[in-house]
């Protein structure tokens, strides 16, 4: 999936340089958010409690080497002090923040918007020189639809990639160093506690699932058997089988009472186990933290910024998750607008020799022409001279339109050839070309526009 994301940079020119300007300001972000989470532990162990902060004795060492100074420079200081730099520090920090947000959502933005803007254009401009055989293939609707509705889906992933998929990735990996710092262990049990708790929890919904779908195939047996007795009610009477069909039907009745028995004791068990097992894990981590507090492993600071750090996770993994499911369904849109992109114009072989004028006849030497497989047009020899009127009469769908689309380039005959003055039309440059001929469709198409403007059209 993410493969085929990265081709986009294949089709356009990427800047590049926004996406390193957002990337930058999103770190710096995101580490200021960490560093004012940790205002916590001064905040809790020196002004709350007014006490000293002691680093987690599972702290990495080479780090507190480098804290030890500075947190016995904060013991030292008396608490309102201390009170004060924090306040003047919370709103230094949540200023900054707030600025670097905006630049890394303003340059990710930037970014994206590029990307859907160029790429719109490309599959226009595409469009425009594709080949006609490309629009017989494909109905008209259908492409309107692709580049409105694909390049939109796009739009929204490009869009939400960054705020929601990217920025939450960063802050929860901000969290994790957080907890982890403070202590892997304790991490490590905290992380895998929670996830085996849901896995009694999955093993009943699937067990629902499968309950769920017994219990409408057993109504569907009922139906059955209702149907049966009302449409054979006078077979089922002659035969003195009344007693039979009701046997049959208290059975699959009984059998749906005691599956929506099943299924509800279940349902019913959830919620409580949820909420149990969670208390239980809970009052695990609580009693694991306390232990260190009390043992004098740990400050309560330090406790508190990891519980509020390991609790903050579960949001942005939310967001994660749910962005990823939508970047998953728009990733099904790039398949089809590489098509597109890709899509090699059955005509591309133009010419270089540039077109002047018809100065004599212009020749069909043996044209044959198929849409797909039928013949439209089959050896066709014809010779218009310059000046010459001509109606080409014949029944509908006989290939009028289709002989006026050759001369025009909209196809390539499968055999034969063209002429112009002896010349095959396939050496001029095709716009050179068809800047000297005028066409009106069978169709008429009238552009937004004055009339003056549609009768001029292409002039
Ligand atoms: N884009 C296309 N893709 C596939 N088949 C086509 C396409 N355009 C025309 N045809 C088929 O080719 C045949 C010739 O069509 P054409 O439009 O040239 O006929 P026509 O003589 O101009 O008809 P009319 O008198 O109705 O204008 C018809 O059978 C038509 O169904
Ligand atoms: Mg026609």
């Amino acid at each position: 999936m993410w493969k085929e994301y990265i081709k986009i940079k294949n089709y356009l020119k990427i800047k590049w340089e926004y996406l390193f300007l957002g990337t930058i300001f999103l770190i710096l972000s995101i580490s200021l958010n960490g560093l004012s989470l940790s205002t916590i532990v001064p905040l809790m162990d020196r002004v709350l409690s007014q006490r000293k902060i002691t680093l987690p004795s599972n702290f990495p060492y080479f780090i507190s080497l480098k804290l030890e100074p500075f947190i016995s420079k904060l013991n030292s200081f008396p608490p309102l002090l201390i009170l004060k730099y924090l306040i003047f520090f919370m709103i230094i920090a949540f200023f900054l923040k707030g600025v670097f947000i905006f630049l890394s959502n303003y340059f990710f933005r930037v970014f994206s918007t590029r990307i859907s803007t160029d790429l719109r254009e490309k599959i226009y401009e595409k469009f425009l020189n594709l080949s006609l055989d490309f629009f017989s293939k494909k109905q008209t609707g259908e492409l309107t639809t692709r580049i409105v509705y694909d390049v939109g889906l796009l739009n929204i992933t490009f869009e939400s990639f960054f705020p929601h998929f990217l920025f939450p990735i960063f802050l929860v990996l901000s969290y994790l160093v957080i907890i982890f710092l403070i202590d892997w262990k304790f991490s490590l049990l905290s992380i895998f506690i929670y996830p085996l708790i849901l896995i009694p929890v999955l093993n009943l919904t699937k067990k629902l699932r499968k309950l769920g779908k017994s219990i409408q195939e057993t109504y569907a047996r009922i139906a059955n058997i209702i149907n049966e007795s009302i449409f054979g009610y006078k077979v089922v009477k002659a035969y003195n089988q009344e007693e039979n069909f009701i046997n049959k039907f208290r059975q699959y009745n009984e059998n749906i009472f005691k599956i929506i028995l099943s299924i509800n004791k279940r349902t019913l068990l959830i919620s409580p186990f949820i909420e149990f097992s969670g208390v239980f894990a809970s009052s695990y981590l609580i009693y694991y933290g306390g232990t260190k507090i009390v043992k004098g492993e740990m400050s309560s600071g330090f406790l508190f910024l990891f519980f509020f750090s390991l609790f903050s996770i579960i949001g942005p993994l939310k967001t994660i998750l749910q962005t990823y499911a939508n970047i998953k369904h728009s990733s099904s849109a790039l398949p089809r607008i590489y098509y597109i992109l890709d899509y090699k114009s059955k005509i591309d072989e133009e010419g270089n020799e540039i077109f002047n004028g018809l100065k004599e006849s212009i020749e069909f030497k043996n044209v044959s022409f198929a849409y797909d497989k039928n013949f439209v047009l089959e050896n066709i020899n014809l010779i218009v001279k310059k000046g010459e009127k001509i109606g080409i009469v014949g029944r509908t769908g006989s290939g009028k339109s289709t002989l006026v689309g050759l001369i025009l380039r909209f196809y390539d005959p499968v055999s034969g050839d063209i002429l112009i003055d002896g010349k095959n039309i396939k050496n001029f440059k095709l716009n050179s070309y068809r800047r000297f001929i005028g066409y009106v469709p069978q169709e008429p198409v009238i552009f937004y526009g004055t009339i003056k403007e549609n009768i001029t059209f292409g002039d």
